[in-house]
């Protein structure tokens, strides 16, 4: 009971520290190493998967896995709570007969009602799903056409330095933590990577 109630106590404290906490937050280590820096590692293959592990701090943060989930259902927020309302994909990830992801996310974020937008917003197919999985995992799906979209390498690393789904996640709107990095230091891993073997981590 007295545990119960200093839970609620510091959760309490934390919203209402929200805005300056985010701040700290995105401050301290939120930064990303650019491909530049992993020329050190003189093995071909290891510098591949250290790479490969450095985008991962992107490819695992909760603005991708979101909307990239395991179940039928979007998740939402930091810790990947279940979706506010309660929606389904739907055939094509669009959403259902009156409940389609367009009705709510438009073309851009509108901050007053904290809903995130970005053209075409639906969510990923079910086997490109990597909420539950390992980066090593992750890394091996993103690269097997049968489970990527019928995509090469080289689709991969385009649709991770262009797509605008993927760039929302560095402008997710108000009260969420965007991705590490920038799209751009993110895209320059991924084709590091893929220019150096596309070689995953164990
Ligand atoms: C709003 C939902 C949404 C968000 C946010 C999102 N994705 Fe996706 N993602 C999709 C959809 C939908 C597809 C399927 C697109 C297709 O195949 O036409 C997809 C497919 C992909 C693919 C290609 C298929 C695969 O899985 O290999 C990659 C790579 C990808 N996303 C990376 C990311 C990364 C990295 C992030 C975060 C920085 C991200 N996505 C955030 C919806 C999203
Ligand atoms: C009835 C309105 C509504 C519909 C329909 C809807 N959403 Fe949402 N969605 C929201 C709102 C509101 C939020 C923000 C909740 C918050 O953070 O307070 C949200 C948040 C999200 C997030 C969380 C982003 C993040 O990283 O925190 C994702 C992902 C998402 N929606 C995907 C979808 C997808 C995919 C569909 C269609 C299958 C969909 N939504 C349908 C209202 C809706």
């Amino acid at each position: 009971m007295t545990r119960l109630l200093a839970t609620a106590l510091s959760l309490t404290l934390a919203c209402a520290l929200w805005p300056s906490g985010s701040a700290t937050l995105a401050a301290e280590g939120e930064a990303l190493e650019a491909a530049a820096e992993f020329r050190s590692i003189a093995n071909k293959e290891e510098r591949s998967a250290a790479l490969f592990v450095e985008a991962g701090r992107v490819l695992t943060h909760a603005r991708c896995i979101n909307c990239h989930p395991a179940g039928d259902e979007p998740l939402q927020g930091e810790l990947g709570s279940r979706h506010e309302p309660p929606v389904r994909r739907g055939r094509s990830g669009l959403g259902v007969a009156g409940m389609e992801c367009k009705t709510c996310h438009q073309k851009e974020n509108f901050d007053p009602g904290r809903v995130p937008g970005a053209p075409a917003w639906h969510l990923a197919p079910r086997k490109m799903a990597w909420e539950g999985l390992s980066l090593p995992e992750i890394c091996e799906q993103l690269k097997d056409p049968a489970r990527n979209g019928n995509r090469t390498v080289a689709d991969i690393v385009e649709h991770m330095a262009e797509d605008a789904l993927v760039g929302w996640a560095w402008t997710p709107g108000a009260g969420r933590e965007p991705a590490p990095g920038d799209q751009e230091t993110f895209g320059g891993l991924i084709a590091a990577w893929a220019k150096t073997g596309a070689v995953c981590p164990k």
